[in-house]
């Protein structure tokens, strides 16, 4: 075996007396040695030529790893029947429990969204623009169940379906007209999506799941705040809109996605 080394590592190497790498070899102390050698017209480079024996328990470095031997544990741990999950390592009851509670909350959400986009896609409603907009938010709500699922199994955790709650069907406010009130019902839900995220992170955190943090971090918590500033803009400009004429202009917008910050489902 021939392996390059940075030209600190050959000093490194060099300070190790040769002889005595050889005298102990030679006694029938087989231990891993690496015998610098210095390749001609190669300024900077070296390499070294590692001559294996079988192991010692005396390592160069002081680290005592002995793969074989701790692999022991895990060998007998591999589960043998198959309706068990061979992946699963670390991963507490009490996260897989709370990951089966998120996708209920992901799809009960997705549902309130899909129920909106059918009121707003009405003939007697007609507010393309919101019916387009609530149809790509309860996808991509729909979307976050389905990642939540595949971490699940990706973990080796069961996936559980809980009930959906059947959503009202009716979003006219007296007051508030129709698209501000579905866009304040939006809001809330945002919200309430993030609390429930940050209590997931509060079970993992508890069990010590540094990946399953991480994980709600990078692929929720980011996006979700990024949401809630969304909707709460267009709360805000649906207050000064009114019920008026203002809202055929927004749902227009809205229809083409063409405000400033880009529309996107929330
Ligand atoms: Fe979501
Ligand atoms: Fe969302």
């Amino acid at each position: 075996m021939l392996l390059k080394a940075s030209a600190t590592s050959f000093a490194a190497i060099s300070s190790l007396k040769q002889q005595d790498i050889f005298k102990d070899k030679v006694a029938g102390n087989n231990s891993l040695c690496w015998v610098p050698y210095r390749r001609p017209k190669r300024e900077g480079l070296c390499s070294v030529r590692a001559i294996t024996g079988e192991t010692n328990s005396k390592p160069l470095t002081g680290v005592i790893f002995e793969p074989f031997t701790e692999v022991q544990n895990e060998l007998v741990q591999v589960s043998k029947n198959s309706t068990q999950s061979f992946a699963r390592q670390r991963f507490e009851d009490a996260c897989e429990a709370a990951l089966n509670e998120q996708i209920n909350v992901e799809y009960n959400v997705s549902y309130i969204y899909h129920a909106l986009f059918a009121y707003f896609d009405r003939d007697n409603v007609g507010l393309p623009g919101f019916a387009k907009y609530f149809k790509e938010a309860s996808d991509e709500e729909r979307n976050h169940a389905e990642m939540l699922m595949k971490y699940q199994n990706t973990r080796g955790g069961k996936v559980k379906f809980q009930s959906i709650l059947m959503p009202l069907m009716e979003f006219d406010h007296p007051e508030k007209g129709d698209a501000l009130y579905a866009m304040e019902l939006a809001l809330s839900l945002e919200k309430l999506t993030n609390e429930k995220l940050l209590s997931l992170h509060s079970v993992a955190q508890q069990c010590n799941d540094a990946q399953m943090t991480d994980y709600i971090e990078g692929s929720f918590l980011a996006e979700q705040v990024q949401a809630i500033k969304q909707v709460s803009e267009y709360v805000a400009q649906l207050r000064r809109i009114g019920k008026g004429h203002g809202i055929w202009h927004f749902d227009q917008m809205l229809l083409k996605g063409a405000d400033a910050g880009g529309v996107a489902a929330a």
